[in-house]
C-alpha cells in the first residue's frame, strides 16, 4: 500500500508553494530527493577523475560501482551485463552499429510501428546498409496494439533480431514481453526491448522477462539523465566492440563509446534508495523490494486511471488512442493519448495548460504509430501521463480541466 504523503515528501518538486499538476511524466519525471542529493554530493566532494588511488577518486569510483551493482540486483541481471550511456536514443544507435557487424544478407530483422523512433529508426537504417531483410510487425490500426499471432507469422529460422517496446509511449498498454521473447528465442532470434515507457511504472526482472537486451531512460524513473541498458552476456560476446579497441574487454565500455558522465552514473543508483525508503524493504533483497514497489505503484496508478478514462470515453468526439483497459495480466500504464474531433491537439493542450495542467501535445516521436492508427503526426495527440506520486487531488484538477476543455 502506497503512503502518498511519504512518497511525495521525497520529491523536492512538491516542496514549493503551488502544487504542480504535472501530467507530462512520460516525457520525464521529477527526480527524487535521493537523486538530487547524490548528484550534489558528487559535485561537491568527489568531482575528480574516478578510479585513482587518492581518497576522493576512490570514493567517486565506489559510488559509480554501487550504481552498477544496485541496478543489476534490481533488474535481476549480472553487474557486467548493465551499462549506462548518454540516452536510450544513443544506446540504440550504438547497438544498431554493433548488430550491423553480425547481420547481413539472408538475415531477417523484425521491427514495429508501435515504437518510439529511437527503438526503430537506427535498426531500420542498419538493415538497409547491411542488405538484410526488414520485416514489419504492424499494430492493429484500431487498437494500436501489437498482436502476438502476427509476430509468430513473421518469425522464422532466418530471424536474427527483433526490436519492440515493452510499452508504447502513446498506447499505454504493456505488451506481453515474456511471451514475445519466448517466441523469438525459440527460433534463435535476439530480442531488443525498449522499456522506456514501462520502467517509470515498475522495474522489471529482466532475467525473468527473457529479453536479451532491455533499455530505459533514467530521467523518466526519478533519476538522472542517462540511458540504462542491459545486454545479456551471451549477446554481448557475439557483438563487436563499439568502444576504443583497448576497451574491448571492459563490459561497461564495450557498447558505450562516449566517455561516462561520472556524476550521473554515481547518482544513478540513488533512486533505488528511494524505492527502499518508501517500500517495506527491511529484510528483503532489492529485487523483491522492487517487485513490492511495482505492485504498489501500479495499483495506485490504476485507481487514478479509471475516472480519467471514463470521462474521455463518455465525451463525444474524443478518441483515446489504444485500449482504455488493460489486457488480462498486462498493466495499462497511465499514459493516455487522445484526439478531439475538429480541434487541433495543440489547441486542446493549450486549453489544459491555461487551466493549470502541465501537459503537452504532438507526435512524441511515435510518428509511425500515429500514421498507422490514422492520426496526423503533425497535429499529433494530447498526452496525459502520470506516475505513482500523482495524487487523487491532482486527478480531480485534471478531471475539472478536461471537463471544461472538452465541453
Ligand atoms: C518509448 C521511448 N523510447 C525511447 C525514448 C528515447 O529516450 P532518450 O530520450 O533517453 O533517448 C523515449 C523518449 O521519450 C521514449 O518515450
Amino acid at each position: 500500500m502506497l503512503d502518498l504523503d511519504v512518497v511525495r515528501s521525497h520529491f523536492p518538486a512538491f516542496d514549493g508553494g503551488a502544487t504542480p499538476r504535472f501530467f507530462e511524466n512520460a516525457g520525464g519525471s521529477f527526480a527524487c530527493r535521493q537523486t538530487v542529493e547524490a548528484l550534489d554530493r558528487y559535485y561537491r566532494t568527489t568531482k575528480v577523475q574516478p578510479y585513482a588511488s587518492y581518497a576522493e577518486s576512490r570514493r567517486a569510483g565506489e559510488q559509480m560501482d554501487r550504481s552498477h551493482a544496485r541496478w543489476a540486483e534490481a533488474l535481476g541481471v549480472a553487474d557486467h551485463e548493465l551499462l549506462f550511456g548518454p540516452s536510450t536514443s544513443m544506446n540504440t544507435y550504438v547497438l544498431a552499429q554493433a548488430f550491423g557487424g553480425i547481420i547481413g544478407p539472408g538475415d531477417e530483422v523484425i521491427v514495429t510501428d508501435q515504437d518510439h523512433e529511437a527503438n526503430t529508426g537506427a535498426t531500420r537504417r542498419m538493415v538497409e546498409a547491411t542488405g538484410a531483410t526488414l520485416r514489419e510487425w504492424s499494430v492493429d490500426p484500431h487498437t494500436g496494439m501489437l498482436r502476438l499471432g502476427d509476430l509468430e507469422r513473421l518469425l522464422g529460422e532466418s530471424t536474427a533480431l527483433i526490436t519492440f517496446p515493452h510499452c508504447s509511449n502513446i498506447v499505454g498498454t504493456e505488451n506481453d514481453v515474456a511471451a514475445a521473447c519466448k517466441l523469438a528465442t525459440d527460433v534463435g532470434a535476439t530480442t531488443l526491448v525498449d522499456g522506456v515507457s514501462y520502467a517509470p511504472h515498475g522495474f522489471s526482472d529482466v532475467g525473468a522477462l527473457g529479453a536479451d537486451i532491455y533499455l530505459f531512460s533514467l530521467y523518466k524513473t526519478y533519476s538522472v539523465h542517462q540511458g540504462l541498458m542491459v545486454v545479456r552476456e551471451h549477446v554481448a560476446e557475439r557483438l563487436p566492440n563499439q568502444s576504443h579497441w583497448f576497451n574491448a574487454t571492459d563490459p561497461r565500455k564495450r557498447f558505450v563509446p562516449a566517455g561516462p558522465d561520472h556524476a550521473q552514473v554515481a547518482a544513478a543508483g540513488a533512486v533505488l534508495d528511494y524505492v527502499e525508503a518508501t517500500t517495506e524493504s527491511a529484510g528483503r533483497d532489492l529485487r523483491t523490494t522492487c517487485e513490492l514497489a511495482r505492485t504498489a505503484w501500479q495499483d495506485h496508478e490504476a485507481a487514478l486511471l479509471e475516472p480519467v478514462m471514463r470521462l474521455l470515453d463518455e465525451r463525444a468526439g474524443v478518441r483515446v488512442i489504444g485500449p482504455t483497459e488493460a489486457a488480462p495480466g498486462l498493466h495499462r500504464c497511465p499514459t493516455v493519448a487522445f484526439v478531439a474531433e475538429g480541434r487541433p491537439s495543440g489547441a486542446v493542450a493549450e486549453d489544459l495548460v491555461a487551466r493549470g495542467i502541465m501537459a503537452g501535445s504532438g507526435g512524441f516521436y511515435a510518428n509511425r504509430l500515429l500514421d498507422a492508427v490514422g492520426v496526423d503526426p503533425a497535429d499529433g495527440v494530447v498526452r496525459l501521463s502520470w506516475v505513482h506520486y500523482t495524487s487523487p487531488d491532482d486527478i480531480d484538477h485534471l478531471l475539472n480541466a478536461l471537463d471544461a476543455t472538452l465541453a
